[in-house]
């Protein structure tokens, strides 16, 4: 009864202390940030003028006059007053002491095709000559939105780069998503030219990728945004590796625009620090993403700092950050962060597992990579299928990454042991799409770290846990509650694009103090994550607390996947929630009432996975879906998500009274739960963390 009751803000976990492990003297004698005056650099009585030390680390055209501008909250503006271009910082300045050097590495998929390295020189002169595609042969200026559809493939960094050259916005869209998603995208961003790539490579398949435009054009139409050209980069020389129809006039060759624009040389044009960089759409509580606008100055600004103390990047290191440049990750930590301070960025096409479970330690040991990134995820499933692999392989890294998803301590120490050979540090990064960079994580060489937790608030941020009612939970008080951010920095993004009202309500109107107050302090950010802090003042993240399922690291809104699910003709009713899922973390369960007149059958459930995966794409694709004679709903009609998420999980289903039809309840857990002991998906027993996150989930409700 009492666990309804209680909000998840309150909820006691007891969960079990780890032990610490201690940085490496041969990584904290090289480390970049080894000198404890850094904290105090950092400290609160030093914001926001802290952050002139990352703003440092670029070139700027104008020195700003106003570190931090608070006039208009929450919209803060960071470094007002400079100029700078981002490709110049990412490419142009490296030429002199790096011309020679390695800025991407890229690794096809295929073990038989050639890992290519590209110089600095050779990434500017690519990058200049796309950059003159894009404003002599597209017509592209400063403030215009471009959609970008690819894969894992150089030309996607080069793209990126070549538009914030010109000052265009980039929009990319993660290549595994539907056309009809990218649709959307186009559409919310207005981009009147999308670029995309052939085909690539993903499990031993050359997918035709091309043909994911057809329909994206066709979705962009009906929310009326025309798109009036296609640039496709091939992803063999002189192939067409798509069967995609050909649109004479619409559909241009990359390569043959390149060809009439050789050796053509662009100035980047000089931006205001506050000038949109690019877009990343992400999801939340209702069915439209957000499109999420993220800064020049103050976003590369924050990519490079972080890069620079927490990834501890050096230009002589290689660098691996095995994520997709389609995510946020990818964008902060394989593109800008990385090439902003000259470093040598690997980026691999496929998957980790593909031929073998060893891929990842071969390419490791065969580019010397010292440096690794990645989800925990890919860790799992790496542990799962090659649990010995990596011994068998001589790389050694000094330092690696976990971002994007709670990491089990089980899973953690087997990836500081076997994977960093007990030689690496790791950092586990707490952060999002909208924050641009890390929140919360050790700081390498300086302070220990501490499996399962993220570590506290990094350099200049300053979280804290606040309970329903905005009261301060206290560290060591065993509760969990939501993680806030006091203060404004460089890398928050700057609004939902084209929806600033979404933007103050989802993020800043829960807990804000005073609409009409200019003083930052009364403006904390809401993040949308449950968490708890221990005695020491790190943080574990429990997981989202709004209807966002967290499936492989990827963020899904439980109204997107509702949303696609009703497209089936048959249903009436659909609720999404998360299972748990012990290698992609979370996955999703639909489940679905039919409408009067229809008899529930395997293709209707074949009929919803479908749908799913055309509208969202193949990541979203549910582990089941389950017809159910009715939803369980309050008196006022809305579906009780936590109640099927506890029979999806086996965690109970809390307090029913209060439904208007409680009886449903038993059917449909009779119902899902025989059938999942039948199909062998009875979970594991849940920890205090996980039962907590179950109980939590659709509290927005
Ligand atoms: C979750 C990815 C625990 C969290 C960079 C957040 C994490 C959401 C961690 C953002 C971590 C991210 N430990 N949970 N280290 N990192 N998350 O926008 O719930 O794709 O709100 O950004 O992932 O996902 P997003």
């Amino acid at each position: 009864m009492s666990e309804v009751q209680v909000s998840e803000a309150e909820i006691a976990v007891h969960w079990r202390e780890e032990e610490y492990y201690a940085p490496s003297p041969k990584f904290i004698g090289q480390a970049n940030a080894n000198d404890p005056a850094i904290f105090e650099r950092f400290a609160e009585k030093n914001f926001p003028e802290c952050f002139k030390e990352y703003a440092d680390l670029l070139t700027w055209d104008k020195y700003w006059h106003t570190t931090l501008d608070t006039s208009n909250p929450p919209f803060w503006k960071w470094f007002v007053g400079g100029r700078l271009n981002a490709s110049y910082n990412c490419v142009d300045r490296h030429l002199a002491k790096y011309r020679n050097k390695a800025a991407l590495i890229w690794v096809p998929e295929p073990e038989d095709q050639v890992t290519q390295a590209i110089t600095y020189q050779e990434l500017y002169r690519r990058v200049n000559e796309f950059a003159a595609v894009l404003r002599d042969f597209c017509g592209l200026k400063a403030g215009d939105r471009v959609t970008l559809h690819m894969p894992m493939v150089p030309d996607l960094p080069v793209t990126m780069l070549a538009c914030a050259r010109l000052g265009v916005i980039h929009s990319e869209v993660f290549g595994g998503f539907s056309g009809a998603a990218c649709g959307d995208r186009i559409a919310d961003s207005g981009s009147r030219v999308l670029i995309t790539t052939d085909a690539y490579y993903r499990n031993g398949d050359l997918l035709d990728h091309k043909s994911k435009a057809e329909e994206a054009l066709v979705a962009a139409k009906k929310e009326g945004q025309d798109v009036d050209k296609i640039l496709v980069w091939r992803r063999h020389a002189g192939q067409n590796s798509s069967k995609a129809e050909w649109v004479k006039g619409r559909d241009f060759w990359v390569d043959e625009l390149l060809a009439e624009h050789k050796g053509k040389i662009v100035e980047p044009v000089s931006m205001p620090a506050e000038a949109p960089l690019f877009l990343m759409y992400t999801s939340g509580t209702t069915a439209r993403p957000k499109g999420c606008q993220h800064s020049t100055g103050g976003y590369l600004s924050y990519v490079a700092g972080t890069s620079k103390y927490y990834q501890d990047i050096h230009p002589e290191d290689t660098y691996w950050c095995f994520a997709d440049i389609g995510w946020i990750t990818g964008h902060s930590y394989i593109v800008y962060g990385p090439l902003a301070l000259a470093a040598t960025s690997v980026m691999y096409e496929g998957v980790p597992t593909y031929p073998d479970p060893g891929r990842p330690w071969r390419i490791a040991e065969r580019l010397g990579v010292n440096i690794f990134h990645t989800a925990p995820t890919t860790i799992r499933m790496l542990r799962k299928l090659g649990p010995d692999e990596p011994t068998k392989y001589d790389y050694h890294f000094k330092h690696m990454t976990t971002v994007g998803e709670p990491i089990e301590p089980d899973v953690w120490r087997w990836y500081h042991s076997v994977v960093g050979k007990g030689e690496a540090v790791i950092v586990d990064t707490w952060w999002q799409t909208e924050n641009g960079g890390f929140l919360g994580s050790t700081l390498p060489a300086l302070q220990n770290m501490k499996p399962g937790s993220c570590g506290p608030g990094v350099l200049g941020i300053f979280p804290q846990i606040l309970d329903e009612k905005g009261n301060p939970v206290p560290p060591g008080s065993g509760k969990a509650g939501n993680i806030c951010i006091r203060n404004p920095w460089p890398g928050i993004f700057q609004t939902v694009y084209g929806q600033p009202d979404r933007f103050v309500d989802i993020y800043y109107k829960k807990y804000n103090r005073d609409k009409k107050s200019k003083d930052w302090r009364d403006w904390p950010y809401f993040a949308g994550d449950g968490a708890l802090q221990a005695e020491d003042g790190y943080f574990r993240i429990i997981g989202r607390v709004d209807d966002v399922i967290n499936v492989a690291g990827h963020r899904l809104g439980t109204k997107e996947l509702e949303s696609a699910t009703i497209t089936v003709e048959e249903v009436a009713e659909a609720a999404a929630v998360p299972v748990m899922d012990d290698l992609r973390g979370r996955a999703v369960e639909i489940y679905v009432a039919l409408k009067p007149g229809y008899k529930p059958t395997k293709q209707i459930e074949d009929k919803v996975s479908a749908a799913i995966e055309n509208l969202i794409g193949k990541i979203a694709r549910p582990k089941n879906v389950w017809i159910v004679p009715d939803m369980p709903k309050t008196r006022s009609g809305k579906i009780m998500r936590r109640v099927i998420a506890g029979i999806s999980n086996f965690t109970g289903t809390g307090d029913i009274t209060t439904l208007a039809n409680p009886e449903v309840v038993e059917t449909i857990q009779h119902q899902v739960q025989a059938q999942k002991v039948e199909r062998g998906q009875v979970p594991r027993e849940l920890s205090e963390q996980e039962l907590a996150e179950i109980k939590a989930f659709g509290h927005a409700e």
